[in-house]
């Protein structure tokens, strides 16, 4: 199903209401400025926040980067996403883990931690901010825009 020449990625967190939101509408952001056809989405390893909307503090850091997320839902990751989506990232160690756990032996995807696209990151977690303060968004947006900008340019080839 992932067979087309449009990129597919598919961002994976833990809740799938802060970071691979805010991941999502990031590239989708770089994407669009830059004219660029992707096919993206997000998705999380727990099943806590599924149906949800993205975090109030999520959503806050979106908008005033001009970005509405308010619609998106949380999903829980699927076996069915190992085979629709060409790139799936997770945004730290913990959730490459939990993907890795669960990839079906016929999994199509490539999986990979989100910041090793980015040169001089390799190896290093978009941090969890849900137990955080404001702060912590502003830190998780600037690392998903920095990892938006490497996938564009390296999509864009
Ligand atoms: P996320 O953040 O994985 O970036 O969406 C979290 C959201 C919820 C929880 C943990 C992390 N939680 O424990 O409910």
């Amino acid at each position: 199903m992932n067979n087309t020449n449009i990129p597919s990625i598919l961002f994976v967190c833990l809740g799938n209401i802060c970071r691979s939101p805010l991941a999502e509408a990031a590239l989708r952001k770089v994407a669009e400025d830059r004219g660029l056809a992707m096919r993206i989405d997000s998705a999380g390893t727990g099943d806590w926040h599924v149906g949800n909307p993205p975090d109030r503090r999520a959503i806050a850091m979106a908008a005033r980067n001009g970005i509405a997320i308010d619609s998106y839902r949380a999903r829980q990751l699927v076996t069915d996403d190992f085979n629709r989506f060409h790139h799936i990232f997770a945004l730290d160690h913990a959730n490459l883990d939990d993907i890795r756990a669960i990839a079906p032996a016929r999994s199509t995807a490539q999986v990979s931690l989100l910041l090793d696209m980015v040169p001089g990151r390799e190896g290093q977690s978009v941090a969890d901010p849900y137990f955080g303060d404001e702060a912590g968004f502003e830190v998780t947006w600037r690392d998903v825009m920095e990892a938006a900008q490497a996938l564009a340019a390296r999509f864009a080839k």
